[in-house]
């Protein structure tokens, strides 16, 4: 008899994609968002999502958060409640950027004075120490992003999940802000994934932001979308010009049909 050994559960794959689909309504009208998706992000690993709109990234995003089912397949996940961070920050406006970010622990029952203590060092790793108690229309946009970040990695630090990697979703989080801002909070991303050591799974249809932050790049294809066709960035020396090539024809297709 031959033994298996366990993978411990640190160094499983937060999450594994088997021949998943996704479909919106039912009969003529269904909308077939995803279809035969087969994806898995690695323990600790960043990976970019890259695809037309409307081609399904956020729907992906969406099955892996719990927020909807797929409709044929099976997701396989092995993360602490996996976290996402929106395009908008989606802040409670009536609470501190502080009592934002202690939202999911105070959710999650931890104690005050732990959550307090939790909170602080969130901001200050998003380099928000001392605005923590600015609402959110009294900060800028990149700030509302560094709040939702710190929010995000709050609930990925759920104790009941102790041992299990963490996994934070990423939906455009930086598309509405303007070039320089943006630049930094990729800056920021990469400095904070190092830090944390959490898997990211992070949406963008910029093809130079995905270079830039992603160890993998995954290119989705136009309605329904599918796994068209994966990039390892260290090896790949002319990535974004190759991958804009990719892109450019994933989406010329669609405009085709
Ligand atoms: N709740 C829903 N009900 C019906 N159709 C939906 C729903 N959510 C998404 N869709 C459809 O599924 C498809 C994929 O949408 P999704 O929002 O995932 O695309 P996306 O790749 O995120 O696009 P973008 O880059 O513009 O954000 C679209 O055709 C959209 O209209
Ligand atoms: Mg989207």
């Amino acid at each position: 008899m031959t033994a298996t050994v366990d993978a411990p559960p640190s160094q499983l794959s937060p999450v594994r994609f088997h021949q998943v689909g996704k479909a919106f309504g039912s009969g003529r009208k269904a909308v077939v968002a995803l279809d035969g998706v087969d994806l898995e992000v690695g323990a600790g690993e960043f990976v970019c999502l890259l695809g037309a709109s409307g081609c399904g990234k956020t729907t992906l995003l969406n099955l892996v958060a719990g927020l909807d089912r797929p409709t044929s397949g099976r997701i396989e996940l092995n993360s602490s409640r996996p976290a996402v961070v929106f395009q908008e920050a989606a802040l409670m406006p009536w609470l501190t950027a502080a009592g934002n970010v202690e939202l999911p622990l105070r959710m999650a029952g931890v104690p005050k004075a732990q959550r307090r203590a939790k909170a602080a060092e969130l901001l200050e790793l998003v380099r928000l120490a001392g605005l923590g108690d600015k609402r959110p229309h009294e900060l800028s946009g990149g700030m509302r992003q560094r709040v939702a970040l710190a929010r995000a990695l709050a609930s990925t630090t759920d104790s009941a999940d102790a041992g299990k990697p963490s996994l934070l979703l990423m939906d455009e989080p930086f598309s509405a802000l303007d070039a320089i801002t943006r630049d930094v909070l990729q800056g920021e991303l990469l400095r904070i994934w190092r830090a944390t050591g959490t898997a990211i799974l992070f949406v963008t249809h910029d093809v130079r932001e995905a270079v830039r932050l992603g160890q993998r790049v995954v290119l989705l294809s136009s309605r329904p979308g599918r796994v068209v066709r994966q990039w390892d960035v260290e090896d790949t020396p002319d990535a974004v010009d190759e991958i804009n090539i990719a892109l450019r024809k994933v989406i010329s297709s669609h405009a085709a049909a």
